[in-house]
């Protein structure tokens, strides 16, 4: 090859490597653009309504939206932090906020929250965020605790959102956001309920968006991983070690809602924060699937449920007792 050509190749590569570099900082830099200004082009700025808002990624969504201009009426159990919280948020942003105080464990309380939403016609964006996990087997967990938490994280969604959906349906715009979980992904021991009820609300979010469309209501099932919050707090996660799980699964709440928003601008309905889960997330869908589940249902187990191991062994007992 003469000196004259191999210069020609040379160049024109890095004419291609310039091209290619130019198009990954674009998009880069667009990315980054629409992360900045995601809250100010979210919706049109309205009311939002956000369940489990006294903590984690509830609060983060209402100090987010806040800041954006939205009025809020916060949803759970402890009037006092919402109110706490309402108070902080009207007074560092001049909105309006008020404090629903509420148990969506109970069918009663559902009923009066989407009472509420129906007088409202201000409400823009509904967050069904409210939820809770378990820690021990299906058995050593009680069935008060399995039904309340298909009520919190199901009955009370779907109740929420047909609420809310025929308003916004009509103002031509809004949106709801179904706060599910990675762990729709992997149903697994020591979860069996919480895994189930994740995956109800991506399917029924998957299902509502596609009746939705063309009305400007967005739906969207929000499935963080490991994310910092009072989640693990609770007595039943007494104990629990959050150093056991690696550090880079780990996001902050702000984060998640971060991108939550990011998201709502576009058309994906199921929405993972984190390029780490959604790496795991692509996994699933290759011929991977069966290994990536297996060690998922292992971490699951020796993370969430130290009962696990001991009551395996005693149902195991129980079985053969009752064969014998
Ligand atoms: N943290 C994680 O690693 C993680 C990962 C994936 C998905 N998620 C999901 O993210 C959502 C928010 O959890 P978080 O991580 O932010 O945990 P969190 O800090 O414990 O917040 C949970 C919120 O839900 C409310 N809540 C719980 N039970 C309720 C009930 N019966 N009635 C009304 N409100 C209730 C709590 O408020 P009160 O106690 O004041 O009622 C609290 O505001 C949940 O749906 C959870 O499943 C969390």
């Amino acid at each position: 090859m003469s000196a004259k050509n191999s210069g020609r190749r040379l160049s024109a590569l890095s004419t291609v490597a310039a091209g290619v570099g130019g198009v990954v900082m674009g998009v880069a830099g667009w990315r980054a653009f629409r992360r900045a200004t995601a809250d100010r082009e979210l919706l049109p700025v309205g009311r939002a309504l956000i369940t489990g808002a006294s903590s984690g990624i509830g609060e983060a969504f209402s100090r987010r939206l806040a800041a954006t201009g939205f009025d809020l009426t916060l949803v759970a159990r402890r009037e006092d932090r919402l109110q706490a919280l309402a108070d902080e948020l009207i007074a560092a942003h001049g909105i309006r906020a008020d404090v629903l105080a509420a148990d969506l464990a109970r069918d009663e309380d559902i009923a009066r929250v989407g009472r509420a939403i129906e007088g409202m016609s201000d409400l823009t964006l509904l967050v069904n965020n409210a939820g809770f996990g378990t820690r021990g087997s299906f058995a050593e967990v009680s069935l008060d605790r399995h039904l309340d938490m298909i009520r919190v994280h199901d009955v009370a969604s779907v109740a929420l959102a047909w609420s809310a959906v025929p308003k916004m349906v009509a103002r031509g715009g809004g949106g709801i956001i179904n706060v599910s979980s990675i762990a729709a992904f992997f149903p697994s021991g020591g979860g069996a309920t919480y895994t189930a009820t994740k995956a109800y609300l991506n399917n029924f979010s998957e299902a509502l968006a596609t009746e939705l469309q063309g009305t400007g209501v967005k739906v969207q099932a929000l499935c963080p991983g490991f994310t910092y919050s009072e989640f693990h707090e609770t007595p039943e996660y007494e104990g629990f070690d959050r150093g056991q799980i690696p550090g880079p699964l780990w996001m902050s709440a702000d984060e998640v809602v971060a991108e939550s928003l990011v998201a709502l601008l576009g058309e994906q309905v199921i929405v993972i924060p984190g390029r780490q889960y959604r790496s795991i997330a692509i996994a699933l869908n290759s011929p991977f699937r069966g290994t990536i589940l297996k060690a998922g249902r292992a971490l699951r187990k020796r993370w969430h449920s130290p009962g696990f191991a001991a009551s395996e062994g005693r149902l195991r007992e129980t079985y053969e007792d009752g064969r014998n």
